[in-house]
């Protein structure tokens, strides 16, 4: 049976949530992946030494002893430059949000000021601590990112050594972006690969499909297989794996995040078997990453096999992308 190996897979946008909810699933990233880029949008969110400290605890003892490894992050705010170097060791990179515009993002950024954000972006720069960015306005939801491009263009002219990571790309304004400033990079998650907003509204409403940015035009999901399945060297693997309870989806106010986490490389593996890329799925999901990032994950093998799997109707109260449904791909063995 054919069977597809990847070392160190990494996942460099991930949402662990906490207290039940982080023991329900964070084993289960903790399974395939080496490490994880965690976000930092708790309530309240991670803003001090001490908040990062005790979430990285939180978290280990939360995960089996399999290796795997939290890389940290801040929720970005105009902190000082003192202040960022008493956690530079301890963090891996910090995350911004636009205030208001996804789940757990009030305590985010009102005003794109760059004299206002002058101090902490040139400290982080510095610093070598790279930003990562959600990257919507307030505007219409299918312009939202779109019309971020011009911040992002900002922020990578205005800080040169900053590395600036647009986190889960849905656009082609996106991708053409890429290649315009050094020091601009990208994840995108494996939902965006897959869905477009037909798959969210275009029949009966699917709401494990809804999440923030939402899927976009058939377009924009091509421009997004373009660079990940050639493993674009600014491209990385995110799986922006947001787990909400089932009553939080199932409702008549959808929470936004699609979980993904346990299912993320079976699903990768059929995507770029579908384009003859296998080839390229190791540095879309480490390579890249280790290279972008300046990270040497501890050694993992996981080996996945072109068997049936039949995607769990639930995770402890998690409904899956897929669930019940049957992926191509299995992971055989962790090693
Ligand atoms: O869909 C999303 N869910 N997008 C985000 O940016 C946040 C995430 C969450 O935390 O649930
Ligand atoms: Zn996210």
């Amino acid at each position: 049976m054919k069977t597809h190996t990847l070392l160190m897979p990494l996942d460099m946008h991930l949402h662990l949530r906490d207290g039940v909810m982080l023991e329900n699933i964070a084993p289960l990233s903790a399974y395939s992946f080496s490490g994880a880029i965690v976000m930092p949008n708790l309530v309240p969110p991670v803003t001090s030494l001490e908040d990062v400290q005790a979430y990285k605890k939180r978290i280990m003892a939360a995960v089996p002893n399999d290796y795997f490894e939290p890389y940290m992050t801040l929720f970005y705010k105009n902190y000082d430059k003192k202040f960022l170097e008493s956690v530079v060791d301890e963090i891996t990179a910090i995350k911004l949000y636009p205030a208001g515009i996804t789940t757990n993002s009030d305590g985010g950024v009102s005003s794109f000021d760059i004299e206002q954000m002058r101090e902490t972006l040139e400290a982080m720069s510095e610093l070598e601590i790279p930003l990562c960015v959600h990257g919507e306005t307030d505007g219409f939801v299918m312009d939202r990112e779109a019309e971020f491009m011009s911040i992002y263009e900002l922020l990578a002219q205005n800080f040169p050594k900053l590395k600036i990571i647009m986190e889960h790309i849905t656009t082609k304004e996106a991708v053409a972006i890429l290649d315009k400033y050094e020091n601009l990079y990208a994840t995108i998650t494996v939902h965006h690969l897959l869905l477009t907003l037909d798959d969210v509204i275009g029949g009966m409403m699917m709401p494990h499909h809804f999440c923030k940015p939402i899927a976009k035009r058939p377009e924009d999901l091509d421009a997004l297989l373009s660079v990940a399945l050639e493993a674009h060297p600014k491209v990385m693997f995110g799986s922006d794996s947001a787990p909400h309870p089932q009553h939080k989806k199932e409702a008549s106010g959808c929470a936004a995040g699609i979980f993904t986490a346990p299912i993320a490389l079976q699903i990768l593996c059929e995507i770029f078997e579908q384009y003859d890329k296998l080839e390229n799925l190791q540095a879309f999901v480490s390579d890249n990453a280790q290279n972008i990032y300046g990270i040497c994950p501890e050694f993992k093998e996981v080996t996945l096999v072109k068997e049936e799997f039949i995607v769990p109707e639930k995770y402890a109260n998690v409904v899956p992308i897929y669930a019940q449904n049957a992926l191509a791909w299995s992971i055989e063995s962790v090693e």
